[in-house]
């Protein structure tokens, strides 16, 4: 059992004990986790930022094409999904090169024989960014969301994240990964990182870390967090109203909602696989738990994107009272709350195709 974690700011309580001692049993690696708690999800980035400089005295990054990882300074930097997120704020922070994320849906880099297209990222990291433009002893850490989110939900290749461990053990940089979109039971584990065997360094967690309340948590091993209290802090990071919405809630995803999102999660990729065999304008079913992407394209073969027939189907199932979001060039995300059951999920599917069937009628791709 480990048992530690770290008080880093000047007052605390017992609900911020309670909740720091749980995020240590739940974090994704052996070792003790020491947490810091933000107000957001943003927060907890800049704080993982500001935590690799610090531990490792180096000071860049590699980040990667497509990410949302927020929107202040840092994070923003990191951020790579829309250009609009960095026109009229330039010049961002400084050291951050991006990799292309390992989309294998859309490749955009060869594979060699034998190696999944998450191994083809990590040798083009290696051998292209490491080699060629960036010392790897002047980096501190890659940051990456574990699954894709608002760059449209991707779930990478099952060799990316043994291959990102090795090369970040190799040249001791840290593996961080930033699961505000996709932790807290989101894919039917804890953590998406679950799903792929590796342990990291450091995590950051918040949407669903405390139901919409305002939290976030940077979770790091013991051996990372190694600042002087002060050196780091904020005013309402782990209030007490927010610790005890995120205790709650942690408690309701241990005893099932977890688990329910593995099984209505299984439940609705099988049923969209079904969809899409009805639908030509589905390229793509993706994801893990309740988060699955659903990508439109023009035509199956040539994966043109199909925006705008995917910005329909989101406003006829507004019309119908299916409230969904899109993220990507055309992928519709569907993340709902980890309480819905399987008869709520059949309604959202039945109403989420007739949106479909009325959007490819009308023509408009
Ligand atoms: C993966 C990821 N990281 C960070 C953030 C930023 O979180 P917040 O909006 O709480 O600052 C988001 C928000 O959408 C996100 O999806």
């Amino acid at each position: 059992m480990k048992s530690s974690f770290i008080f880093l700011q000047i007052f605390i309580h017992e609900n911020w004990i309670k909740l720091g001692e749980k995020l240590d049993e739940i974090a994704p690696f052996k070792e003790d986790a020491l947490t810091f708690m933000t107000n957001s999800g943003t927060e907890a980035v800049e704080t993982a930022i500001k935590l690799a400089r610090y531990h490792t005295k180096r000071t860049n990054f590699i980040g990667f094409t497509g990410a949302f990882h927020g929107r202040t300074m840092g994070a923003v930097t990191f951020t790579a999904s829309k250009a609009k997120y960095h026109g009229g704020f330039y010049p961002l922070m400084n050291g951050v090169t991006h990799a292309p994320f390992p989309n294998p849906y859309r490749p955009v880099l060869e594979r060699r024989k034998g190696e999944d297209y998450g191994e083809a990222v990590v040798r083009y990291i290696e051998d292209e960014i490491l080699h060629q433009i960036l010392p790897p002893k002047d980096v501190a850490g890659i940051l990456v969301e574990t699954i894709q989110g608002e760059g449209g939900y991707i779930v990478p290749p099952d060799g990316f994240y043994p291959a990102l461990r090795k090369l970040c053990d190799k040249h001791g940089i840290l593996m961080i990964l930033d699961e505000v979109q996709c932790g807290m039971g989101r894919t039917g584990k804890w953590w998406a990182i679950e799903h792929f065997g590796v342990e990291p360094d450091m995590i950051t967690s918040a949407k669903g870390i405390a139901s919409g309340m305002p939290l976030g948590a940077c979770i790091a091993r013991k051996s990372v967090m190694d600042w002087e209290i002060g050196t780091h802090g904020n005013t309402y990071g782990g209030n007490p109203i927010s610790c005890a919405a995120s205790l709650a809630t942690i408690d309701l995803i241990e005893n099932g909602y977890m688990q329910n999102a593995a099984e209505v999660g299984a439940y609705a990729m099988e049923a969209l696989e079904e969809m899409k065999s009805r639908h030509p304008s589905i390229g793509d079913v993706r994801g893990k738990g309740l988060m699955i992407g659903v990508e439109f394209v023009r035509d199956q073969e040539t994966k043109d994107p199909a925006h705008h027939l995917t910005e329909r189907v989101v406003d006829l199932g507004y019309e119908r009272g299916l409230l969904m979001l899109s993220c990507g060039k055309s992928v519709i995300r569907i993340a709902p709350p980890l309480s819905m059951s399987k008869s709520e999920m059949d309604e959202g599917l039945r109403i989420f195709e007739e949106a479909l069937t009325v959007a490819e009628k009308e023509g408009k791709k």
